[in-house]
């Protein structure tokens, strides 16, 4: 299928969420914080109030009414304290984006600064173990003996990596207009990943009952994650909506996108990894450090994916958190998988060179017929058949396992390997179904974030009632329709299909004119057993010895996630997934400004992304997996497991090539040559 609204984007009639045209529209511009950490101890406003057509101006001087238990990075100007570089701490509403933009630069804020703290460090006398890690998993594991599994292996490795912040960058900024109606009704057009819980989040902010907040999100440019909770531009424009009693608007910056729209955290992790003589895992350990703000709690998952991927007898994983004077981090592309993967598939790579034995061959021998953390037993698993036909199909065994020997002229020549996995989850959903002019209409909350959720939804709901898919139309983005989680954690597809799927039986199996579903009490009756994706991707790097340039011409993942739904579309996940992944392998970080706080690389001309140029030839191809314990379409998330392993793959590559390890990321060129 080709994307349903395909045309009305291609033709600019898709209207995203700064786009709604609404009578006597104002703008809200932040002023953002210039100081890390302290006190305001005043906002000088009087200025900005004079300037032309200005309406209103927000800060902590005369704070606007918000819940109690708002949460700290959305209860605007409720508190003085600082707690990051760039936090919203005031805000100018007037009658043009110009106007509120300048009379923005005329406020001056006040600060009693403190010294701040904002590196993520070796040693750091603050790390904590969270009770938790995200989304709801134990901090620390252990199983068996790691020490005496280390001590009795005929090889073993100790290695540190890290890996930099980075920020999502969707190509629509976050933007929000925010409409109050005189009975204390909101609606805000969102750029959001969730409309329901988008609604939830807002309306507790504010206090209101659910059912007087409206979210509308029908398009949305990208998400990545930085959009599955509700940011604070959302919440700005509606207290400047009420605040100036107009329909106000705001749509970020992409500078100010980078900072308070999230980011993945920065990590250190630490593997040990063990092995007999033939390969076989001994012990694993992977300990992870991570960071949070002072206002938030984020504990990211990193050191998850070590208690599924491998079989060994000793497996210890913990995490380690600091409270910095940093905004929170948040969501991005597979969350905890990404980053951890990136380690324990590059720690793999190095326990094959340890060994002397093929990358491939050492994770087809550690294969795990059960969790290995908790010894559930898997729904699905074939990352061996994966492993193996993507050597098949890359001409893996041709390769000449010696480092740093292939060369063409300056280029180093070189592959790599490493595993992908991603948890299989559905969340409860809701559903309505019914016939309008001889045609069906699919209503569910769901959003629709670049990745195809019409198309994909409107072919299971054709497949379930058995008619061509032009006959569905599938209407989301709107909380008022019925409720559905989030686009994220890989859930979209598996958790509104399952409730479509349901409302289409009841449609068929009753009147034939309507149907309704929700899923909460089937998903809550879903078998204990580890549903996870798995897939292998494989890398050719060419590393010039001469200005450490590195290129990427073949990269292939291949994938076995249970049923494609939608293959086109599919494609594009996982091709999206793998090339994300060569931007955290080579290009992207965001560094932090350990002098003034917050970020430095804030836009697009320093924080680099790949382009058509550097992903010459990526495929993506998928094994044929059948898996009846996970939904009724069989189908396993497919968002973010196309990131996950690629910069892995990448690293082990230039490795094979270079025959120099670089354990940081990203692979730059003065990274590689100051190895040479
Ligand atoms: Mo994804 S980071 O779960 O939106």
């Amino acid at each position: 299928m080709n994307r349903v609204e395909g045309r009305v984007k291609v033709t600019g009639l898709a209207t995203y969420a700064a786009e709604y045209p609404v009578e006597a529209v104002a703008y809200a511009y932040p002023v953002q914080s210039l100081v890390a950490k302290g006190r305001i101890v005043r906002v000088h406003d009087a200025e900005a109030r004079e300037m032309p057509g200005v309406l209103a101006v927000l800060s902590c001087e005369d704070p606007p009414r918000l819940a109690e238990d708002a949460e700290a990075e959305l209860a605007l100007f409720q508190s003085r304290d600082v707690a990051y570089r760039g936090q919203i701490v005031a805000a100018v509403v007037a009658g043009t984006y110009e106007n509120a933009r300048a009379a923005a630069a005329a406020v001056r804020v006040e600060y009693d600064p403190d010294d701040h703290d904002v590196a993520l460090r070796t040693g750091h006398p603050g790390f904590y173990r969270p009770d938790v890690v995200n989304p709801n998993y134990p901090s620390d594991t252990v199983k068996g003996d790691v020490e005496a599994g280390l001590a009795g292996a005929a090889a073993s490795v100790d290695v540190t990596y890290s890996t930099p912040v980075l920020h999502n960058n969707p190509m629509e900024p976050h933007a929000a207009l925010a409409v109050w109606d005189p009975e204390g009704r909101l609606l805000v057009y969102d750029s959001t990943q969730g409309a329901s819980p988008d609604r939830d989040t807002i309306a507790q902010t504010f206090g209101l009952p659910g059912e007087d907040v409206r979210v509308v999100s029908r398009h949305v440019g990208g998400g990545f994650g930085s959009k599955g909770s509700t940011r604070p531009h959302a919440v700005l424009a509606a207290l400047a909506a009420r605040a100036a009693g107009r329909p106000v608007k705001i749509a970020l910056t992409r500078q100010q996108m980078f900072d308070v729209t999230g980011y993945r955290t920065p990590t250190i992790q630490r593997l040990r990894l063990g092995a007999d003589a033939g390969g076989r895992l001994t012990a694993v350990e992977h300990v992870a450090y991570e960071q949070s703000s002072t206002l938030v709690e984020f504990a990211e998952q990193t050191a998850t994916p070590a208690r599924v991927m491998y079989a060994t007898p000793a497996l210890r994983t913990a995490h380690r958190l600091v409270r910095l004077d940093v905004a929170t981090p948040s969501w991005m592309r597979a969350p905890g998988e990404c980053p951890g993967m990136y380690a324990l598939e590059s720690a793999m790579d190095e326990l094959a060179c340890a060994l002397g034995m093929d990358p491939v061959e050492l994770r087809v021998v550690n294969d795990a017929d059960a969790e290995p953390e908790g010894g559930l037993p898997f729904s699905s698993r074939n990352l061996v058949m994966c492993l193996r036909e993507g050597a098949r199909r890359f001409g893996w065994r041709h390769r000449d396992p010696e480092p740093g020997v292939r060369r063409e002229g300056e280029w180093l020549v070189g592959t790599g390997v490493a595993a992908s996995t991603y948890p299989s989850r559905r969340r409860p959903a809701s559903a309505f179904v019914f016939v309008r002019d001889g045609d069906y209409v699919v209503q569910v909350a769901a959003a629709d974030i670049g990745t195809g959720a019409r198309t994909a939804l409107a072919r299971i709901a054709a497949d379930t009632l058995g008619v061509p898919p032009d006959q569905v139309h599938v209407e989301l983005g709107d909380s008022d329709l019925p409720e559905a989680p989030v686009a994220g954690g890989s859930m979209g597809t598996a958790s509104w299909g399952s409730a479509v799927v349901r409302a289409c039986e009841e449609l068929r199996n009753g009147d034939g004119k309507e149907g309704r579903a929700d899923t909460t009490g089937e998903v809550g009756n879903d078998a204990q057993l580890a549903r996870h994706a798995f897939g292998a991707q494989f890398a050719e790097v060419r590393v010039s010895s001469v200005t450490g340039e590195i290129r990427v011409p073949r990269l292939l993942g291949v994938f076995a996630a249970g049923r494609i739904v939608e293959p086109e579309l599919a494609r594009s996940q996982f091709i999206g997934g793998m090339t994300m992944g060569l931007g955290m392998a080579l290009m992207e970080e965001t560094l932090t400004d350990e002098e003034f706080g917050g970020f430095l690389r804030r836009d697009l001309a320093q924080y680099h992304v790949p382009a058509c140029a550097d992903v010459p030839d990526v495929e993506a191809v998928w094994l044929d997996e059948q898996d009846g314990e996970l939904n009724p379409m069989g189908s396993k998330g497919i968002g973010e497991i196309g990131i996950v392993g690629t910069a892995a793959a990448i690293g082990n590559a230039v490795h094979h090539a270079t025959g120099h390890r670089v354990r940081d990321l990203p692979i730059t060129p003065v990274r590689i040559l100051s190895r040479f």
